[in-house]
């Protein structure tokens, strides 16, 4: 599609989605339509150092000297999920889940990174016994190969700054495969690689806390997607036939919303979505392949003004471009929140937000969570689904993360329950007004947990966890009951009683 036609399509989608955007509808999703809920290792499991298992960038990261994380916590524990998996595997039945989204502790299966070394038993007993107790359970088991828990044998080499570590991922996926795929029917080889590449090698404000935005973050995100296709291309030339299951990788966008109608916000507001949703899905989704064009042609003209000898922006060559391209059966999807966009030009240079010359914002009317960069706009996840079949085409989406961020001790979260009743709602317009493919949806999270650099400040759980009791408790908040109703139902067939009642 031509630059202009797009932004063309784009506006008439901003036009088009807002005006049907406040009416709640009442109808069901489609039949089969599977719903889950997920977690990650790191954020969960604790046991950092039990049987066998590797250090990971994250331990190396909580562990420093330097003050990574708000409450000045680290996930040694968490949860605890380690000893009480089969604690959160009730709770997914008590939900009524079809599936539970988790991930391997790569370093906890081979401790170096390096199957070379060798991988841990104790490792593989425990995410058997996790598969088996969710089969026996009737919850189907759905594994993310990596949630940015990289061994630190690795990092110690480059890391995903280092090529090899493509090869070493394939060792590991290829590992996975064997070992439990006969139960494990569908796999998402990297989470986010987008927040792995900026957050990890540009800010760091993660791990591993490097922060040379505009050069690192591409580098990163160059081989996270080179892994991807290759444990994509693995488990389909190997392991499909016999085993039969699915596998992706799933992505995080926000939305993005022109701040005015200006011609100049509503173009940044396009260019903002290549280059965050794009940057990952253009290579793997387009038909051409590769980097969007628009992003490829802005780093290099940045790059060349910066006086750098070619692009910042890593280059794939032909072969790569159709090894990448199409490595997919299903597009995974993490949405949390909008932000406004507006055109900007930075002072700075060079770094991944000047090269996009886009500002973000909120509209301070939209209402808070306890992380400041969600708020709660609903409309905009339906204007994001609709951007994504657009772009793409009828690819089934998968939405694998959808949350809200209240406080510590909240139980009975309001917040998040007009979050998801919102949300999940907007979802359905998208399915059932705009004909969106979308085919499953995951809560984000099960329970409260590690998050990352803002340890436990901020709760994402259906589930409260104190964390100052040795055994962890689990106690389901208002929201588990909403969610479960909703699975229950599959969407909402019909107005609450008292509602029809005002309607008379
Ligand atoms: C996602 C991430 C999760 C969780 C969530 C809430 O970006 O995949 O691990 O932290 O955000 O912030």
């Amino acid at each position: 599609m031509t630059s202009a036609l797009r932004i063309l399509v784009f506006s008439i989608l901003v036009a088009l989605c807002s005006c049907q955007s406040d009416e709640f509808l009442y109808d069901t999703f489609p039949a089969g339509f599977k719903w889950g809920a997920a977690t990650s290792a790191y954020q969960i499991e604790g046991a950092w150092n039990i049987s066998g298992k590797g250090e990971s960038i994250w331990d190396t990261f909580v562990h420093s000297d330097e003050p990574h994380v708000a409450d000045g916590s680290t996930g040694d524990v968490a949860c605890d999920s380690y000893n009480f998996f089969r604690e959160d595997v009730a709770l997914l039945k008590n939900l009524g889940v079809n599936f539970y989204r988790f991930s391997f502790s790569w370093s906890r299966l081979i401790p170096t990174g390096d199957l070379r070394d060798g991988f841990s038993e104790p490792g593989v007993d425990y995410y058997n016994g996790v598969i088996n107790e969710l089969l026996a359970n009737n919850i189907e088991p759905t594994v993310t190969l990596y949630h940015w828990d990289l061994p630190q044998g690795l990092q110690d080499v480059g890391g995903w700054l280092n090529r090899t570590v493509v090869e070493r991922f394939a060792e590991y996926a290829d590992l996975a495969f064997l070992l439990f795929g006969d139960r494990v029917k569908t796999w998402y080889t990297v989470n986010e690689p987008w927040v792995q590449a900026v957050q990890g090698h540009g800010w760091g404000d993660y791990a591993p806390g490097l922060n040379q935005s505009g050069i690192l973050d591409y580098q990163a995100g160059h081989h996270l997607l080179l892994s991807h296709a290759r444990g994509w291309r693995i488990y389909d030339e190997k392991y499909r036939n016999s085993q039969g299951g699915k596998i992706g990788y799933t992505m995080d966008s926000s939305w993005l919303e022109p701040k005015t109608q200006t011609q100049a916000d509503i173009d940044a507001a396009e260019r903002g979505m290549q280059f965050k949703l794009g940057w990952f899905a253009h290579p793997v989704y387009s038909v051409d392949g590769d980097y969007p064009p628009i992003m490829k042609e802005y780093v290099a003209r940045h790059s060349a003004e910066e006086g750098f000898p070619q692009s910042r922006l890593s280059e794939f060559t032909p072969e790569e471009v159709a090894y990448v391209r199409g490595t997919f059966d299903y597009f995974g999807l993490n949405h949390y929140t909008t932000n406004l966009a507006e055109y900007a030009v930075y002072p700075f240079a060079p770094s991944y937000a000047t090269d996009a010359e886009v500002f973000p914002s909120f509209n301070e009317t939209w209402p808070e969570s306890s992380a400041d960069w969600l708020r709660v706009v609903p409309w905009g996840f339906r204007k994001l689904l609709n951007w994504v079949k657009n772009e793409y085409g009828d690819i089934p989406i998968f939405i694998t993360e959808n949350g809200y961020a209240d406080f510590p001790g909240t139980i009975d979260d309001v917040g998040r329950v007009d979050y998801y009743r919102s949300y999940i709602n907007e979802m359905l317009k998208a399915i059932k007004l705009d004909g969106c493919n979308v085919i499953g949806y995951t809560a984000w999270s099960v329970i409260d947990n590690f998050e990352w650099a803002a340890g436990y400040t901020q709760r994402f759980g259906l589930h409260y966890v104190d964390f100052s009791d040795p055994a962890r408790p689990r106690t389901p908040k208002s929201s588990a009951a909403l969610y479960k109703q909703i699975i229950a139902d599959n969407g909402f067939p019909a107005p609450p009683k008292n509602e029809d009642k005002n309607d008379l």
